[in-house]
């Protein structure tokens, strides 16, 4: 893996952003319910999407969303979706991407960063409580809430 950078969504990376694969069986984790439910009502300007590149190659997507004003704590500062492709994961890029969302909480004023993942095998439950997050609730759907403090 090369030096690492973020780089904003654009019509020069987004077909490649949208064709990052998966692992098999990941398919399910990609987007918790919550999030699929709450992204009718959620508010585009809110919305942090960031392509992340190793050199010329687009080998991963994160989507931050901000928004002081959301009425669940868990909306206001969270990853929305995190997808590091599959030939390259376990190699730090997801390690990458969820301290540059911290950085851009921080940077906001933010003091917490909250994801909200599908418990299960081949789930991502591993990657974030590795990354420093801590469950501090379930959904309603029974995903768990992780939170980082920041
Ligand atoms: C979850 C995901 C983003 C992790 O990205 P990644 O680049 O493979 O993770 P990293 O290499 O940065 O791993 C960071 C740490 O987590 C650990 N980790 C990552 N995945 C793990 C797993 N499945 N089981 C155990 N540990 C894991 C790594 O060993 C590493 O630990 P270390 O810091 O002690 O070395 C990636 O697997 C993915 O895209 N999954 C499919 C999509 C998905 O489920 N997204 C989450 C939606 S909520």
């Amino acid at each position: 893996m090369g030096e690492l950078r973020l780089e904003d969504l654009s019509a020069k990376n987004i077909v490649a952003a949208n064709s990052l694969t998966l692992r098999p069986g990941q398919e399910q984790f990609v987007t918790p319910v919550s999030y699929s439910i709450a992204d009718a009502w959620i508010n585009p300007l809110t919305s942090w999407p960031r392509v992340i590149v190793d050199g010329d190659e687009v080998v991963g997507f994160v989507r931050g969303n901000f928004d002081p004003d959301a009425e669940q704590e868990e909306f206001r500062a969270c990853i929305w979706r995190i997808n590091v492709a599959a030939d390259v994961q376990g190699l730090g890029v997801g390690k990458f991407a969820v301290k540059e969302v911290a950085d851009e909480a921080r940077r906001r004023g933010f003091t917490r960063l909250t994801v909200i993942w599908e418990p299960g095998e081949s789930g991502p439950e591993q990657f974030f409580l590795r990354t420093g997050f801590t469950v501090i609730g379930q959904t309603q759907y029974g995903e768990n809430i992780g939170a980082l403090e920041l």
